[in-house]
């Protein structure tokens, strides 16, 4: 079975890590921006993609299609919430919002799942049922938010959800045997959460091994029939 995990980041190298050791079957395609995965293995390749780049996206797309049988997995978890050299950090108040920062945080955590849908969703697995996934936030669920702050990410996240609701619709009228699913991980250990980390208790900070087997365990039950839901990373659905 062929799996792209889009971003080699704390979940997306734990996501292939688990899936390679539970599945002698399984190819790994993962792409990767600055930094290439820390784990090398003969059923695993890492293709350099900026997200961002809609002709990155067309090329991988063309390389998957030549290369490569039916997509059965797409996971996505390529995201930003802050990026010291762009001086963006998630904005307490108002006061803190920047346009600038709004629009790289909104682009970095809603093209490079609309620009996977576009041009990789013709390439699943039509005949056994397949996934389309993104990994979300909680933070993203507009009836969840009762802290306010981190518009920036917050927005960006409730937008990644509509655009997968959408692209369930859409893909619905030609594959009968696809699922899509907006994922929130919990709170894991990685870059992403590292300044964020000092006040959450050790128990809730899920080590990145501990995610990744969660939210395996929710994608290897979605049916075409649950299409277009938010999961949390224990199987509990979310309210968008
Ligand atoms: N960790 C948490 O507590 C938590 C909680 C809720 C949701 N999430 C979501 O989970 C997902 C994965 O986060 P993580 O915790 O694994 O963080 P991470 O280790 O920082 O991974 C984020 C990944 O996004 C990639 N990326 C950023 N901009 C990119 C671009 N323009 N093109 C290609 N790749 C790009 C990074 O690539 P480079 O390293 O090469 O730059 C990195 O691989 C994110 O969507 C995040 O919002 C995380």
């Amino acid at each position: 079975m062929n799996v792209i995990i889009l971003g080699a980041g704390a979940i997306g190298t734990a996501l292939a890590r688990a899936i390679l050791d539970t599945d002698p079957k399984a190819q790994c395609f993962v792409t990767y921006y600055r930094n290439p995965p820390n784990i090398s293995h003969s059923r695993l390749q890492a293709f350099q993609l900026d997200a961002l780049e809609e002709k990155s996206f067309s090329n991988f797309a063309d390389e998957i299609k030549a290369k490569v049988g039916p997509i059965k997995w797409l996971i996505n978890t390529v995201g930003i919430l802050h990026d010291q050299d762009l001086h963006i950090f998630p904005e307490k108040r108002l006061a803190d919002f920047d346009a600038a920062a709004f629009s790289h945080v909104t682009m970095s955590n809603i093209l490079p799942t609309v620009y996977a849908a576009k041009y990789l969703g013709r390439l699943f697995d039509k005949k056994t049922i397949s996934v389309f996934t993104s990994i979300s936030a909680k933070v993203g669920s507009i009836e969840d938010n009762r802290l306010g702050g981190w518009y920036s990410y917050r927005s960006s996240k409730a937008g990644l959800n509509m655009m997968l609701k959408n692209i369930a619709i859409e893909f619905s009228y030609t594959n009968k045997n696809i699922c899509v699913a907006a994922l929130h991980p919990g709170t894991t250990a990685s870059n992403l959460s590292a300044p964020f980390q000092k006040n959450v208790p050790p128990e809730k900070l899920f080590p990145p091994e501990f995610t990744a087997g969660k939210l395996l365990e929710i994608i290897k039950n979605l049916k075409p029939s649950t299409s277009a839901q938010y999961y949390s990373w224990d199987g509990s659905l979310l309210p968008w």
